[in-house]
């Protein structure tokens, strides 16, 4: 089982082979994942609803994020561990991003993922150059919930399609390696899939066509006592362990079998 490499995550999207992709805060269930063949474990700033409690990822501060990457980077074996940039902690400046980029490094992250479209191009491609990987994250971006009026899907629009995909591709372009995609339309997630030829995407409400797909590891263990998007299964409901539901979850993203139509817009 040798460690999964950024060359192995683009094998893998060349060759169709589906990306799994689930969050974890902890050491406990970050071993657990890996163990049941999780691909990338994201550390996401969502722990600031699954974790703290809170309405929004907006009062997550980097200090936070570099705790839980501590608490999970060291025990991962084979997955690549991805961590969230906490919002503030990248958008003042490039500089500001390498800064934190690089305590999420020493903290245990191989990646690290921010959200925004073209406006962080120019973050991405001075993290790139400078040896930091980077998952980009468009579509609904959490951390502008209160700019984008709530969480609603995104490119419904002949204009938010187009942007988009301009999006996408700018950050492919300054060097991207992986790609969240989360609640856009499954045809629209297609074709941005379709258009991107050396950085993977990973569907969270975006469909079956993405490289990969990623969720929270409390809605899919149906742990949250929040409201659930429509893009979640609760993998416990057929499982009679968590390993069950995680090892259940892979082989559903490997054979194209979550997500379904239900879970899509
Ligand atoms: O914070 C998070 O868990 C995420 C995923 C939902 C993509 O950003
Ligand atoms: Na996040």
């Amino acid at each position: 089982n040798k460690p999964i490499t950024l060359p192995e995550l683009l094998r893998m999207k060349k060759g169709g082979e589906k990306i799994a992709m689930l969050t974890a805060y902890d050491a406990s269930f970050a071993a657990l994942e890996d163990r049941c063949g999780v691909d990338v474990i994201l550390v996401g700033d969502s722990l600031g609803n699954v974790i703290q409690g809170k309405s929004s990822t907006l009062p997550v501060t980097i200090e936070q994020m570099v705790y839980h990457t501590e608490c999970v980077g060291h025990i991962v074996q084979r997955a690549m561990v991805v961590a969230d940039m906490s919002f503030g902690s990248y958008q003042e400046s490039k500089e500001q991003a390498l800064r934190n980029a690089v305590r999420l490094l020493a903290a245990g992250a191989e990646m690290v993922k921010l959200e925004g479209g073209e406006v962080m191009a120019e973050t991405v491609h001075f993290l790139v150059e400078r040896g930091v990987p980077v998952c980009a994250h468009i579509g609904l971006t959490p951390q502008s919930v209160h700019a984008l009026g709530g969480y609603r899907v995104q490119g419904r629009t002949d204009a938010g399609a187009a942007r988009m995909k301009a999006d996408a591709l700018a950050l492919e372009h300054a060097g991207a390696a992986l790609m969240v995609l989360e609640m856009v339309p499954a045809g629209l997630a297609a074709d941005v899939t379709r258009q991107l030829a050396v950085c993977a995407t990973i569907g969270i409400g975006a469909g079956r066509d993405c490289d990969g797909q990623v969720l929270v590891l409390h809605d899919m263990l149906g742990v949250y006592p929040g409201k659930k998007g429509r893009f979640v299964r609760d993998f416990m409901l057929d499982a009679h362990s968590i390993d069950g539901a995680v090892a259940a979850y892979v082989k559903a993203v490997k054979d194209g079998s979550f997500p379904a139509p239900e879970h899509c817009y």
